[in-house]
């Protein structure tokens, strides 16, 4: 059977790992192939101590017997593998597709390197046709929520946003207790000046840009992988 464009390129950023660094797991289902391969790495003797940017990642690390720490006790991380929602041409992302974006930004800020791996259903002209993220607290929802259609409006949205959901009743929780919005935007044309603008919202713990922050996307297709350089 042949390789999945996900697996193809967990397999690229596998070769960039060395002995005895600190490495940041990510999150999602590309992510997870990155993992694996870890997981076999280590069994046949490799070293590492590892941060993972979730509790569904913890689980798995853990299972495949990969040494855990945190960043209390690291500081700071030589390289963070994790998958992405959107990448652009700068490589500016959206990520937090699978709620774990504040814990991702957490560690990829914190990481001297960042690779994405990424199928090329992921690579866009523009970000924003995936809905944005938005972490918030739940307290004072309704008037973050306010605030946020207002930037939505403001920055050329469509004005959508949604309170995620798992079920009819249950809202969405994240690893850290909060909740999220997806924001609708459509095409995001200044990210850097929205990314500002939402963090200057009270409520808003985090949101899904992640800007200057990849190094290294590993981008995959059934014909192969491709390598960019920030
Ligand atoms: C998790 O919160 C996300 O940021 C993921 O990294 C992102 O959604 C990519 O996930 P897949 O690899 O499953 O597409």
């Amino acid at each position: 059977m042949t390789d999945s464009p996900k697996l193809l390129a967990a397999k690229a950023a596998i070769k960039e790992i060395k002995q005895g660094q600190k490495i940041g797991l990510g999150t999602g289902s590309t992510a997870y192939h990155f993992v694996n391969l870890l997981g076999e790495m280590v069994a046949n003797g490799f070293e590492c101590v590892c941060v993972p940017t979730s509790i569904e990642t913890e689980k798995q690390a853990l299972s495949l017997g990969i040494k855990l720490s945190d960043l209390d006790s690291l500081g700071e991380l030589d390289i963070v593998i994790d998958g992405a929602d959107e990448i652009d041409g700068q490589m500016a992302l959206i990520k937090g597709g699978g709620g774990a974006l504040l814990r991702e930004k957490i560690v990829a800020d914190a990481s001297k390197r960042m690779i994405v791996i990424a199928d090329s259903s992921k690579m866009v002209d523009c970000l924003g046709k995936f809905p944005l993220p938005i972490e918030v607290n739940s307290f004072g929802l309704g008037a973050t929520k306010v605030r946020l259609q207002k930037i939505i409006k403001d920055f050329g949205g469509s004005g959508g946003l949604t309170l995620r959901k798992i079920n009819d009743e249950e809202n969405f929780i994240t690893d850290g207790g909060h909740l999220i919005f997806d924001a609708f935007f459509g095409r995001i044309c200044d990210a850097k000046a929205l990314s500002s603008k939402l963090l200057e919202v009270p409520g808003v713990v985090q949101h899904g840009l992640f800007i200057d922050l990849c190094d290294i996307a590993f981008i995959a297709d059934e014909n192969g992988v491709k390598r960019y350089d920030r």
